[in-house]
């Protein structure tokens, strides 16, 4: 979506994973505390986004807004938008399309320019639309374009976070939302919940590797929400899921209790590293480069921007561009035990500029992004070792 907004991936917060329906604004006055004295917005992650659950359980009877629980949010959403503001942070809505939302409160339905403008109106800086209670498509997709316009015409910039997951398989068509979400979204969901299990994590990423050159400066496939710091899985399966997650350019928002955050955990979310690998002003996303025969481990691969991927040439009195110098990579083990990985170079500079042998021999410099350290230079191929069960090397 052309607005200006999510030319690199979106980052911030989200109640839902950690907080399902339970939470108030104690709850998300002393998160936007903590996402910056933990050092989270340093890093990157400023949006504290209120996902579904929030609502009265009806509209107002007079106006037809949407209103707020006032058990749970006392001081009202404006207020409560003061507040993150003031803390340098931004503030994320939620609604959904159809009558209802997920959890059944009030939806947005026909009322898309009525709820944009009272978003608006609590100073929102970005709205995430869900699809539940819709079951026509076409209703569905009209309903998804009016709140891109709804959102559009507001006196300020609102970053539009599409989750019309269920389109995917009704339509039977694996494609289908990217069909419009890149001109309408800043960012839409790929695929079903996720769930903090590795399973989920390794599933929503197969269904990325379908898609990744959708996502461009103003529009990124979402993965979803991190399971990072919720409990249920290893270290190493959290840092595999952050580290693909950051390659495949997916919004990166936390879902993890900030207040309750373990220095290992921090120190995932927060590796300066992997962020500004998911921050590359090039632009593009990730993909699978290479899979064992066996299945066993994968090779993950994104283009980083260098200065020098366009120089003026003067005999020539053109630009020509040169291939990436740099490369993310990810070698992930899909297997739960350790596992040696071999990198061949030539998955990576292939031998396009020698299409007959002898070819040329690569020499690459690797650091390592979770060690933070510089590893040397290789020619030909790089071997990993050890590599954790259900973990990367980066
Ligand atoms: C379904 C969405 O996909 C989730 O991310 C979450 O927003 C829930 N709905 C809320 O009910």
């Amino acid at each position: 979506l052309n607005n200006g907004l999510a030319l690199t991936p979106p980052m911030g917060w989200s109640t839902w994973n950690v907080f399902h329906c339970d939470y108030n604004e104690t709850d998300l006055m002393e998160m936007a505390d903590m996402l910056v004295s933990s050092g989270m917005l340093s890093a990157g992650y400023k949006y504290l986004n209120i996902d579904d659950c929030w609502e009265a359980s009806s509209r107002d009877p007079i106006t037809g807004m949407l209103k707020y629980n006032e058990t749970r949010f006392p001081h009202g959403m404006r207020a409560l938008a003061d507040y993150i503001h003031s803390k340098g942070l931004l503030f994320g809505m939620y609604t959904s399309s159809g009558e209802y939302t997920c959890q059944q409160y009030p939806g947005s339905w026909q009322h898309e320019y009525l709820d944009a403008a009272v978003f608006a109106n609590w100073n929102i800086d970005f709205l995430k639309l869900d699809c539940c209670y819709q079951d026509n498509v076409k209703d569905r997709a009209t309903a998804f374009i009016s709140w891109s316009k709804a959102l559009s015409i507001q006196n300020h910039s609102i970053l539009y976070s599409c989750d019309s997951d269920e389109l995917i398989l009704k339509e039977n068509n694996l494609e289908f939302p990217f069909l419009w979400a890149p001109e309408y979204c800043n960012m839409a969901r790929i695929w079903f919940d996720i769930y903090d299990e590795w399973i989920s994590t390794v599933t929503i990423l197969d269904h990325a590797a379908n898609i990744y050159y959708a996502s461009q400066p103003g529009y990124w496939n979402d993965l979803d929400i991190l399971t990072v710091g919720l409990g249920g899985q290893t270290l190493e399966e959290y840092t595999a899921q952050f580290s693909l997650w950051a390659l495949m350019s997916s919004p990166l928002i936390a879902g993890n209790d900030i207040r309750r955050m373990s220095k290992e955990i921090g120190n995932i979310l927060m590796n300066k590293e992997v962020i500004a690998i998911n921050q590359d002003k090039l632009g593009r996303s990730g993909n699978m480069i290479r899979r064992a025969v066996d299945g066993s481990y994968e090779v993950w691969a994104k283009s980083i921007y260098h200065q020098n991927m366009s120089q003026f040439d003067s005999t020539h009195h053109t630009l020509r561009f040169t291939p990436p110098r740099f490369h993310a990579v990810v070698l992930l083990n899909r297997l739960n035990t350790t596992a040696n990985i071999t990198l061949d170079f030539k998955d990576l500079f292939g031998n396009a500029l020698s299409p007959h042998p002898p070819y040329p021999i690569w020499t690459v410099s690797i650091r390592d992004l979770w060690l933070h350290q510089d590893l040397g230079k290789f020619n030909e191929t790089w071997q990993a070792s050890n590599v954790p069960g259900h973990g990367v090397r980066m």
